[in-house]
């Protein structure tokens, strides 16, 4: 078995940065008219997108034909998302759309990969800054080779904590979007960072920058293979209201320390979205 997901990570990564050049290539180069919405007037996506996320998923299933895929802008087009026990790809073609389309610098291509739903490794290529941030269960987290280690600070008084706005606008989560941000602010922390890309702050904790992030309103595809980055490098995950992470939830708790966790937990006014695999 070993061998097989070794091959196949492998590959992985090699997909994620021929994938990521072409994002590359499409960066700067974006004409409003060129750009689409989704679930609300500021949920982008543009035909790089759609594009990239074709040429990830022939480039998978030429290799691995019997896999499952869930695919960001498949399950758009009306493909069910459905996390089975099954060898599954979880694909992001580019997690960072705005930022895509602004060129503000922090985009990625994600690719994930589970069994058993349990995720075996995950890539995040952060392709306009030529990052390749890779875990794989068991062996670590790296980026561009080197190890990642999540920083030691254990005082929430001197973290720095990311988290985004996202893209639902509707007014009782932006209440409570506001709320949990002012309470965060108000511990107070040194500082509150939004990178625009939910895979990359998932990054930034693995690599010590950040103690933690949190958001509600992410997708699978947005953090599955990014959530392994941070498990190896010594950091933990969550639900925001304390409970184990649970992928399909649209909920993410990453940091460096259950303690940090923990405390965050407190000052989160959580709320439920409605989850990756509801089909109704
Ligand atoms: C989004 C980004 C953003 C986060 C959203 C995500 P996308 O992903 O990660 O930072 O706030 O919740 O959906 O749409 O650029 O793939
Ligand atoms: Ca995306």
């Amino acid at each position: 078995m070993e061998d097989i997901w070794q091959s196949a990570m492998d590959h992985a990564v090699a997909v994620a940065r021929k994938a990521g050049q072409v994002v590359r290539d499409a960066a700067g180069g974006v004409h409003e008219a060129a750009v689409m919405v989704k679930s609300s007037p500021i949920d982008l996506v543009t035909q790089t997108d759609q594009k990239v996320e074709k040429l990830i998923i022939r480039a998978l299933k030429d290799k691995f034909p019997t896999h499952c895929f869930i695919g960001e802008e498949s399950v758009a087009a009306g493909e069910v998302c459905v996390l089975t026990d099954g060898p599954t790809w979880i694909i992001d073609p580019i997690d960072g759309t705005t930022n895509f389309v602004h060129t503000f610098p922090f985009v990625a291509v994600c690719i994930g990969f589970a069994v058993d739903k349990q995720v075996e490794f995950g890539v995040v290529y952060s392709c306009l800054r030529d990052e390749m941030y890779t875990a794989r269960r068991g062996k670590g987290a790296f980026c561009d080779g080197r190890p990642l280690h999540v920083s030691r600070q254990q005082d929430i008084r001197q973290a720095v904590i990311a988290t985004e706005f996202g893209s639902n606008r509707d007014p009782q989560a932006l209440d409570k979007i506001f709320s949990s941000l002012k309470r965060v602010v108000s511990i107070p922390v040194h500082g509150v960072r939004s990178a625009g890309s939910a895979a990359i702050n998932m990054c930034l904790v693995a690599s010590g920058c950040v103690e933690a992030y949190y958001e509600i309103g992410i997708h699978v595809w947005d953090v599955a293979a990014s959530s392994l980055i941070v498990s190896e490098a010594g950091g933990v995950l969550m639900d925001v209201e304390g409970g184990p992470l649970d992928l399909m939830s649209r909920r993410v708790l990453a940091a460096n320390s259950r303690s940090v966790a923990e405390r965050l937990v407190k000052e989160i006014d959580a709320f439920s979205v409605r989850r990756d695999d509801d089909a109704s």
